[in-house]
């Protein structure tokens, strides 16, 4: 089986969250089981290029690709994922990828992706390698399964490709006005009212992956559940109930080479089930480099997150002072929206000895976070799946979640299994989106760390968890036989 991956994120050259490291694990893992997996991106100017060696893709050459009436001449360089022989594309073309983020909001950015979509489908004619399926994850990659339906369909070469449609955040459709349909040189009889595109007078990318997919997914059962929802299906549960027999729910997995406590080459420290007592070390060690007071048997709590609602901040906000009373310390890194930078930052002013906050991304710091921390907090209002949750299983660090999505499908809460006779929690887990649901957990994780046996517990239970890739994937095998019977029938 062949599989071509096209994403705007692949770990390690171009990550903002966990697109990235789903994009940067599942293709090694497919390779490793034997399917024949090339992957596409991008080429950012942010992509640091002396840590990465990219030869040019002669067999590809120059390939002219119009979008919005202007021909661009794209380039393709070519490398393999780090520790893999997987194939890596990056797109080419510096009039839209010279910028300074992965994602802007300047006028074009509905053309930087349209460009990636037909960079995937222009590059795979030249280099004549043909997929078995195209495998396209959130909006950026959208247009591809309607243009292999459609633009791209005169092309024999594209007869028996299929497409996979991954949402990986429903709350991020690529809506554009009209006009982009034009840009796109998609056909305008495509367009009405309530069409395949459509949303609200607007051109959804994501709708038309969705409704031109020959399968879809999402990446955790409840969250696959949760968006056929009004609640949480933002407008496209409709789109998801249409689609239902086509629709599955994929947890993702983690790449334990690179999120090892035992290897984790950003730690000063490593620890195993066997020794533990680097992630002490690691604790010290993180407190001491943000000036914060080494306290014995007090809790550090750690957060690593994009500084959004999503992910619960408006709650945190709400319940910030009553936290705040809390006898615990706190590291916080994450960038995000104005107002959750600014609080953080003026609670680290507050409360020097008590909280730390680093507002801006560094890959070294969420690693020594998890690490450190004894307890992980994530109170999302919605998560897709979440990975760094079932990171800080992995290193010892309790999660304190809202029982929501992912988060439902990945740790168990405590008390809760206790009381049913099962000592197999990992975490502690709240429903309400409230600040007191929010507190009340905090506060109840707290206690149980003083419990030094119940604690132990807890930490074993989560650490011997083991989320790899290696079911997920097969799982993906089955999707994609799935979506190869509805296009081949
Ligand atoms: P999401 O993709 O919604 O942001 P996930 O939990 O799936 O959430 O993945 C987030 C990923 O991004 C994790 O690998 C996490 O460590 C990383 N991350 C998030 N914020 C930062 C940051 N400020 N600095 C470094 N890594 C970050
Ligand atoms: C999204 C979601 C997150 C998920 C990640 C990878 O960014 O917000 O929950 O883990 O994609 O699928």
């Amino acid at each position: 089986m062949r599989i071509a991956f096209a994403s705007a994120e692949v770990f390690p050259y171009a990550k903002t969250g966990g697109l990235g490291d789903v994009l940067g694990a599942l293709p090694k893992v497919l390779k490793r089981q034997g399917v024949d997996v090339k992957v596409f991106l991008p080429k950012y100017a942010t992509i640091d290029h002396s840590k990465y060696e990219l030869d040019y893709c002669y067999p590809i050459g120059q390939m002219p690709i119009r979008v919005a009436g202007q021909v661009h001449n794209v380039n393709v360089f070519h490398s393999t994922l780090p520790d893999s022989d997987v194939d890596v594309y990056f797109l080419d073309c510096p009039h839209f990828y010279n910028r300074s983020s992965i994602y802007t909001n300047d006028r074009d950015e509905d053309e930087r992706f349209i460009m990636l979509c037909k960079g995937v489908l222009e590059s795979l004619q030249r280099l004549q390698w043909k997929p078995d399926i195209i495998h396209c994850n959130d909006w950026q990659t959208g247009l591809i399964p309607l243009y292999l339906k459609d633009n791209y369909s005169w092309d024999r070469f594209f007869d028996n490709v299929a497409s996979v449609m991954t949402i990986h955040n429903i709350a991020y459709q690529g809506r554009f006005s009209k006009n982009t349909v034009e840009k796109a040189e998609i056909r305008p009889e495509l367009f009405y009212q309530n069409s395949a595109l459509e949303v609200w007078g607007n051109i959804s990318f994501l709708k038309a992956g969705l409704m031109y997919a020959d399968a879809i997914n999402t990446v955790s059962y409840t969250y696959a559940h949760e968006i056929t929802t009004s609640e949480f299906g933002a407008g496209l549960e409709g789109v998801l109930r249409h689609r239902i027999n086509d629709f599955w729910g994929i947890l993702n997995g983690v790449d334990y080479h690179v999120w090892n406590p035992a290897t984790d080459k950003h730690l000063p420290f490593h620890f195993s089930l066997s020794d533990m007592s680097g992630k002490e070390a690691n604790k010290k060690f993180l407190l001491e480099s943000v000036h914060l007071p080494y306290r014995e048997n007090v809790p550090l709590i750690g957060i690593v997150s994009r500084m959004v609602s999503q992910k619960g901040f408006d709650l945190l906000a709400r319940g910030i002072n009553e936290l705040m009373q809390l006898d615990v310390q706190w590291v916080i890194l994450g960038t995000g929206e104005d107002e959750f930078e600014d609080l953080f930052r003026s609670l680290s002013y507050v409360y020097p000895q008590k909280v730390f906050s680093y507002i801006g991304f560094n890959t070294e710091l969420s690693h020594l976070i998890e690490a450190a921390a004894d307890i992980f907090l994530m109170p999302s209002y919605y998560e897709p799946c979440g990975l760094n949750q079932i990171y800080s299983l992995k290193y010892g660090t309790v999660p304190v979640v809202r029982k929501t999505g992912g988060l439902a499908d990945t740790v168990k809460d405590w008390h809760e299994l206790y009381y049913s006779g099962n000592y197999d929690g990992t975490g502690f887990t709240f429903n309400d989106y409230t600040p007191y649901a929010l507190v009340s957990t905090v506060r109840r994780a707290v206690e149980a760390y003083y419990d030094k046996d119940l604690w132990n517990k807890i930490v074993l239970n989560g650490m011997l968890k083991d989320f790899s890739w290696e079911n997920s994937a097969r799982t993906y095998k089955e999707l994609y036989n799935h979506a190869l019977k509805n296009k081949r029938g």
